[in-house]
């Protein structure tokens, strides 16, 4: 069969083009590469150089093991603080090195998205902040930002409330309890009525197993959906081939039972406006949802935008709490000290001002979140060409390039650990080293730069009141846990085994 000859030319023309294109992108890479002395980075962690297929499996097998994150600081032992992997189709540079994780989080923050993971966190969390970029991103840190002011996260009244309800269920008899599972019910029964003005109240409702409680199928409901977040990411591009009815029922449940109080804000809203215009000013307490609804009438978007604060703040509370008593159980000493420290208070319960002055409590929390910091990974896409200050050259300390599509992976849990950096007892749980300790970017448990987390103050003040509330009531704490702390790796990060303690009364 005869072709004709404008086929001819077309695809002549296309190959030239692509050609053409080509070049004109080697060209470019090389000028920046020479303008900023990169060198090249010849650690390498994948045998598979096609599809990472290796990194694949023994990502599963460290999974099932447990011991993710040791493995991970073996690696850069081995390889240098930043080093070239592989995963499917994606092409990573892995670092724990604190100016590259500056460069990539603020100093070239244009330079990366999230893009890598939006398919997995969509269909929970919609286009709220924790899953948007660019001008969707800035729009809802600038409608958020205002409700993290000092007096909102300061509601140390609530904070009583749940801590009383929780106090029920901790035997005073030294018998065995898991402070873990309480925790995660405390955080989201203060999260849910910081944010819907509504608590879940899981607390007064544990133990009686209710499945026609809407607050209780919520809390079931969005403990899967979250984790079933954890297993879109892991599944990537297959996920598609998954049967999820279970996952996408979670789902609905969790926006349903939300819209049902963003609809009570939006009317609230509406008769607020109709109350001013006949002139009548109420004094009006301070509700997140109603502040978000007076700014946007967008019922999905208020949605969307509670539920990623929901995700963002609930298990990340808890598993700092967690953590930490993990360890303090393990250390009879520092009990000891936390309880001298809050002996000050005389059994009063602290307020606002008298929680941030206590300085070895401060220590305590800060020294939990850089030995386990709840997020102890992360990533970023570069959407262009860009370069990272270290990684290059056979020591790394020369600039490294990035191609656009690269995957930037940075390791708070390895940069925490680095011996280098916080001296040859790093792995150790030590609150007095932050007597001398500041850090800048080598210490990043809530990220940095424009995107650093917006709750840092609600959290730290929800875990410092837990934390005197409970060392006020409990003279004495027992580890029943005869292991070592072990990896319980979701979304965030807690213990496998929970917090099995034994409590003295005071
Ligand atoms: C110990 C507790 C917490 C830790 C360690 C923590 C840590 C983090 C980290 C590492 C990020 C960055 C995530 C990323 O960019 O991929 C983040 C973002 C965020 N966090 Fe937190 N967080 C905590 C508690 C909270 C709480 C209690 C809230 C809200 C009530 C909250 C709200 C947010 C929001 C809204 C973002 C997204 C900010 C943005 O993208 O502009 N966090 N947090």
């Amino acid at each position: 069969m005869a072709h004709s000859p404008v086929l001819y030319v077309a695809a002549g023309a296309f190959l030239s083009y692509l050609l053409y294109t080509r070049i004109a992108l080697y060209l470019a890479r090389q000028r920046i590469i020479k303008e900023n002395g990169c060198k090249p980075c010849r650690a390498r962690f994948n045998k598979d150089p096609i599809l990472g297929l290796d990194v694949m499996k023994m990502m599963k097998e460290n999974t099932k093991k447990h011991i993710v994150l040791q493995e991970n600081k073996k690696r850069f032992q081995k390889l240098g603080n930043t080093f070239h992997t592989r995963l499917v189709n994606m092409p990573i540079i892995a670092t724990c090195e604190p100016e590259n994780i500056k460069t990539v989080l603020s100093l070239r923050f244009k330079d990366y998205s999230f893009d890598h993971r939006t398919a997995a966190f969509t269909p929970l969390l919609g286009h709220g902040i924790f899953n948007a970029d660019g001008e969707r991103w800035a729009n809802s840190r600038h409608l958020l930002r205002p409700n993290f002011a000092r007096d909102q996260v300061a509601d140390i009244d609530a904070f009583e409330r749940h801590f009383k309800l929780m106090l029920k269920h901790i035997p005073r008899d030294g018998a065995t309890v898991d402070l873990q599972e309480l925790f995660f019910l405390l955080t989201i029964d203060t999260a849910t009525e910081f944010l819907f003005n509504h608590s879940t109240n899981s607390l007064r409702m544990f133990g009686k197993e209710d499945d026609t409680n809407e607050d209780i199928v919520f809390g079931k409901a969005f403990n899967y959906a979250q984790d079933d977040v954890g297993t879109r990411s892991r599944y990537g591009f297959f996920d598609r081939f998954r049967n999820n009815q279970k996952g996408e029922e979670a789902i609905k449940i969790c926006h349903t039972y939300i819209e049902k109080f963003v609809d009570d804000a939006l009317r609230f809203r509406k008769e607020m406006d109709e109350e001013k215009r006949a002139g009548n000013h109420k004094d009006e307490k301070y509700y997140f949802i109603q502040e978000v609804a007076k700014q946007t009438t967008d019922s999905k978007r208020i949605r969307d935008e509670l539920i990623n604060i929901l995700l963002a703040g609930r298990d990340t509370t808890a598993s700092l709490l967690s953590n930490m008593f993990f360890q303090l159980a393990k250390k009879p000493d520092i009990y000891g000290k936390l309880r001298e420290e809050i002996a000050a208070l005389e059994g009063r319960t602290p307020t606002y001002d008298e929680l941030k002055n206590m300085k070895y409590l401060k220590w305590c929390l800060n020294e939990s979140l850089r030995t386990h910091p709840v997020v102890p990974s992360n990533s970023r896409l570069a959407i262009r060409d860009t370069i990272l200050p270290r990684g290059g050259g056979p020591d790394g300390q020369a600039p490294l390039f990035v191609p656009k599509g690269t995957m930037v992976g940075y390791s708070p849990y390895v940069m925490h650990r680095r011996k280098d950096i916080y001296g040859a007892d790093a792995d150790e749980y030590k609150p007095e080293r932050w007597e001398t300790l500041r850090p800048g970017w080598e210490y990043l448990p809530f990220n940095g730069g424009p995107r650093i987390c917006l709750g840092q103050q609600y959290a730290l003040t929800e875990a410092s009141y837990v934390t005197v509330r409970l060392v006020q009531e409990f003279s004495q704490i027992e580890s029943r846990d005869p292991e070592d702390w072990i990896e319980g790796l979701t979304l965030t990060l807690c213990s496998l085994n929970g917090v099995k303690v034994g409590l003295t009364p005071a």
